[in-house]
C-alpha cells in the first residue's frame, strides 16, 4: 500500500486545549486516528508525523520526496502552522522534492485572520490549498491527493 504523510508544524501538539473557539476540541491523536482510519478506507497507508522544530519537518519532507520517487508514496497533507508565514526553508525543501505533490491545510481560516496569516511562503509550491475546514480539513486534503493525483480523469465523470 502507498503512504500518505500527516505532516504537522509547531504547536499542532497542543490541538485540543490551544484556543479552542479557533481550532476546536479534537486533539492531535484524535486527527490522526481518523485520518489513518480514512487511509485504510481508501486504501493507503497513512503516516503521521508533528514536529515543532522546523529542520525535522525539512527532514520528513525529504525523506517523503524519495519515497515518492521509488512510488511508495502518494503525496503529504501539511498543516506547518505559523511556520506557513515564515519559512523560505518550507518553500525550499518543497520545491527541492518535486514533486512530491504537498496539499497545504488549515484548520482555520487564515484569510479571515490576522493579516500576517495572509502570506503563505507554502502555496506557491502546494499542490493544493484546504483552508478553514476545521479538523475535517485533513481528510479533505486526503481526498483531494487521489482524486487530483490518482482518480482525476474519475472525477470529470458526471
Ligand atoms: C494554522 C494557522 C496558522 O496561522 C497558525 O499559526 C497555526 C495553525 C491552522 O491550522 O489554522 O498554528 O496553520
Amino acid at each position: 500500500m502507498k503512504k500518505i504523510l500527516i505532516l504537522n508544524g509547531p504547536n499542532l501538539n497542543l490541538l485540543g486545549t490551544r484556543e479552542p473557539a479557533q481550532y476546536g476540541h479534537t486533539t492531535l491523536p484524535d486527527v490522526e486516528a481518523f485520518c489513518t482510519a480514512h487511509g485504510e478506507q481508501i486504501g493507503y497507508d497513512v503516516e503521521c508525523f508533528q514536529s515543532n522544530w522546523e529542520g525535522a519537518l525539512i527532514d520528513k519532507l525529504h525523506e517523503y520526496g524519495r519515497l515518492h520517487k521509488a512510488g511508495e508514496a502518494l503525496g503529504v497533507v501539511f498543516n506547518p502552522g505559523a511556520l506557513t508565514h515564515t519559512s523560505i526553508a518550507l518553500q525550499d525543501a518543497i520545491k527541492g522534492v518535486e514533486p512530491l505533490p504537498v496539499i497545504e491545510c488549515h484548520i482555520s481560516n487564515v484569510h479571515a485572520r490576522e493579516t500576517f496569516r495572509h502570506q503563505s511562503w507554502v502555496s506557491p509550491v502546494a499542490a493544493g490549498i484546504v483552508v478553514g475546514f476545521g479538523v475535517d480539513g485533513y481528510l479533505i486534503a486526503m481526498d483531494g491527493l487521489v482524486r487530483k493525483f490518482v482518480n482525476s480523469a474519475a472525477t470529470h465523470k458526471p
